[in-house]
């Protein structure tokens, strides 16, 4: 999301001439985009801008000026706080509001005082935005925003506001754009994208049918979505996941805990037999489907009890890929002010044991890839001259050596070796017939 967020603010920002740079040092616009969700992003934002502050001055002493802009969810959460803290801020705008960063540059020119804009309106950004152009092979398409749910650890309903989807022609019509700019690969966002629901001409379009849609249009040969609640994995979800042969068979779809009495802690809305039920109608539909999710350790009152059912939970299921992070409170959040608050080192002990059981699934998933032959699309340099990179079905990173004029098609690959995060592998087929579509079904796991 926050990098979709980052494109697109640059794509905002290019009709007043400005350019991606690979440094801040002499940089005309400073542009930080930040993600409230985890950790102390406040703190690390205000560390941040000491370091642009220097670079302000330098350049400000040389007779340049540099404009500073604080975009994204500590931007909405923190506010005026930002320029109180940090005077030398120009900018200030929330998630919803960077259509308008153009304006808010233009008006520093003329009037310079910082500007502060966090109003909470997703439909005027979406529909004020320029086109998202095609940047390569792959793509972010934003379909949905915010969230209704207040799962009791989460900032994202107070500072991405109410859940909102945006219209079906709309998404359909974007997609259709980064197809034609050689877009292979879209992965539909949302901070609940299976919550999907937007107008299609006075009804509502629910998540599979912009599926079906996508689907359907030349060019798109990989679809995948995130992120994902186990309550909207409707029938009609699973069920695309068994007859459209583009969406990918990986999915993440977090649980956030393996016990029933933290899930409700958590107000997440869902039991972990729910959570079994879908992966199982999930398998039926598509059998090589893999999971990923993300899990919570040290959520208050988490007993030892509650902290081993997840450590089980973790075992069955077996995930390829997992994110797991310790439990920090978010002030304003209703489980910040819950007893029983958890130390740090209890925390960093959960962690490490839940990540043992998470790496060794990764790895024995990336070990069996070994000697399969799968389809990979590539989409950056590797490191060594004549080296690629690219995606497996299952997100895997994929390095081999592949002729420049195949970048941004998608091969099979002979996988040969298996690290904890990535893959090796080899061109199977000569490259002529190499690149022809690859959408192909039941390569089983
Ligand atoms: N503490 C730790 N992890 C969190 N997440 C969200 N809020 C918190 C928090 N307060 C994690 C969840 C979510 C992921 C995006 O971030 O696991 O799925
Ligand atoms: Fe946050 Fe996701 Fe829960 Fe919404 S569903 S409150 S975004 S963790």
């Amino acid at each position: 999301m926050n990098v979709y967020d980052s494109q697109r603010m640059a794509d905002v920002l290019k009709p007043l001439g400005f350019a991606d740079t690979d440094s801040p040092d002499g940089a005309e616009l400073i542009l930080i985009n930040t993600c409230h969700i985890r950790e102390k992003a406040a703190e690390k934002l205000f560390s941040e801008l000491g370091r642009y502050r220097q670079i302000k001055e330098g350049r400000a002493s040389a007779g340049a000026r540099t404009l500073i802009a604080v975009a994204g969810c500590v931007a909405q959460a923190e506010g005026e706080e930002i320029l109180r803290r940090a005077p030398f801020v120009d900018i200030v705008v929330g998630p919803q509001t960077y259509h308008r960063l153009p304006e808010m540059v233009s008006r520093l020119g003329v009037e310079r005082t910082a500007q502060i804009d966090l109003d909470f309106a997703p439909e005027a950004k979406f529909d004020q935005l320029p086109v998202n152009e095609a940047r390569g092979s792959t793509a972010f398409l934003s379909i949905q925003e915010g969230c209704d749910k207040f799962c009791t650890f989460c900032v994202v309903p107070y500072t991405r506001g109410a859940e909102y989807s945006r219209p079906l022609a709309d998404v359909v019509a974007e997609a259709r754009g980064l197809a034609m700019g050689g877009v292979r690969e879209i992965t539909l966002l949302g901070q609940n994208v299976n919550a999907y629901h937007g107008d299609a001409g006075g009804r509502s379009a629910h998540f599979a049918e912009l599926i079906r849609r996508v689907a359907e249009i030349d060019g798109i040969e990989r679809i995948r979505y995130t992120t994902s609640h186990p309550i909207d994995m409707d029938d009609d979800l699973i069920a695309a996941h068994g007859d459209v042969p583009q969406l990918m068979p990986f999915l993440h779809l977090p649980v956030q805990s393996g016990s029933d009495s933290m899930l409700q802690r958590m107000n997440r809305h869902h039991k972990i037999d729910l959570y079994r039920a879908i992966v199982e109608k999930l398998l039926r539909a598509r059998p090589d489907l893999k999971l990923s999710t993300d899990f919570i350790v040290g959520f208050p009152g988490e007993t030892d009890e509650e902290f081993q059912a997840t450590l089980s939970f973790a075992n069955e299921m077996g995930f390829v890929q997992a994110y797991s992070f310790k439990y920090s409170a978010r002030p304003g959040t209703p489980a910040a002010i819950l007893p029983g608050q958890l130390s740090e080192a209890v925390k960093s002990e959960r962690l490490a044991a839940l990540q043992q059981i998470l790496e060794a699934n990764q790895l024995a998933f990336n070990e069996a890839c070994v000697d399969r032959v799968l389809p990979i699309l590539f989409d950056r340099p590797g490191r060594k001259p004549g080296q690629m990179i690219g995606r497996s079905p299952y997100m895997q990173p994929v390095h081999a050596m592949v002729p420049d004029h195949a970048f941004g098609s998608i091969l099979d690959v002979r996988i040969v070796s298996a690290r904890p995060i990535s893959l090796g592998g080899e061109l199977s087929a000569p490259i002529a017939n190499a690149d022809r579509s690859v959408i192909q079904r039941g390569a089983s796991a």
